[in-house]
């Protein structure tokens, strides 16, 4: 009698295969998987050993290593990133926008911004609809990730209905549509706010210091995933794609005050390159 690989039952990685895994998402994306992250890891890649008919972990780890699995190591890193987001995740930064940044500078002045994990894209279009809302008409607006897979998603501008519960008073109105039909349930961002962001992958392990000068940078929820060393290679980064006296804000469980930084912290999670 055979079995269908379909039908192969689940196993977790064992220790050493889960180690090679460690490794290797770390020196990728720097997301370092802790030891209590076997099973997530053996959960997330099971149905990849099953559609690449990899007899274990190891056998597919070997795969994606392989220049040949550029493609299948691409697929594999994108199920290891966690992209949970919503519109106006920590309100607090949307606030000090308004109140900090673009009231106290010129209206014609132009106002760089980079969403530098912008996930399903809840963040840079939630930037973009503040700045709309304060009429602020000279602005760029990057947003990248290294998950292409959410960033095409992002790029739709489609979301379900119950994801806009975070929207502030009118904006649900003033920015979205509701879908019709086959997109009964869902809502989508208005094309106005939807051409005012513009996509790309950027891995934020990477060199990516030619991108040029912002006056702030949300990067927010994605340095819990990173060990100290890769957050100051990170940050030192971040430094030179900021402008003296612009801002940074993280997450609000991202204090950046055990590492050796360029930055001034302004208040919680909010921060400033002097
Ligand atoms: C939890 S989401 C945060 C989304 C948004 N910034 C927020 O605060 O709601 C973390 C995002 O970081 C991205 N990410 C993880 N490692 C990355 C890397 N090395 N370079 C760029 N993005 C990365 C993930 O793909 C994911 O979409």
């Amino acid at each position: 009698m055979f079995m269908s690989h379909n039908e192969r039952t689940y196993c977790k990685p064992t220790e050493r295969e889960f180690v090679l895994f460690q490794t290797l998402i770390k020196q990728k994306i720097g997301i370092h998987l802790n030891d209590s992250k076997r099973t997530l890891l053996g959960s997330r890649l099971w149905k990849r050993i099953i559609a690449t008919d990899s007899e274990n972990y190891y056998q597919y780890y070997k795969k994606i290593s392989k220049p040949s699995g550029n493609k299948e190591l691409k697929t594999a890193l994108e199920l290891i990133t966690t992209n949970e987001t919503f519109f106006f995740r920590e309100d607090k930064h949307f606030q000090f926008l308004k109140e900090e940044i673009i009231s106290k500078q010129r209206s014609s002045q132009l106002l760089r911004i980079w969403s530098a994990a912008c996930s399903t894209g809840e963040e840079p279009y939630s930037i973009a609809m503040t700045l709309d809302d304060l009429a602020v008409k000279n602005q760029l607006i990057v947003a990248s990730d290294v998950n292409e897979q959410v960033i095409n998603q992002a790029k739709t501008g489609i979301y379900l209905d119950q994801r806009a519960h975070c929207v502030p008073d009118g904006f649900r109105e003033k920015y979205f549509t509701k879908g019709l039909d086959e997109y009964h349930g869902y809502i989508r961002i208005k094309p106005d706010i939807r051409s005012r962001v513009n996509f790309i992958k950027v891995n934020l392990m990477s060199d990516f210091t030619s991108m040029g000068t912002f006056d702030l940078i949300f990067l927010r929820n994605v340095m819990i995933y990173f060990e100290d060393d890769a957050k100051t290679q990170l940050l030192s980064k971040m430094a030179s794609c900021l402008r003296e006296g612009g801002w940074l804000f993280t997450g609000h469980s991202e204090s950046l005050h055990t590492l050796n930084t360029k930055f001034k912290c302004i208040q919680p999670a909010v921060y400033y390159k002097a």
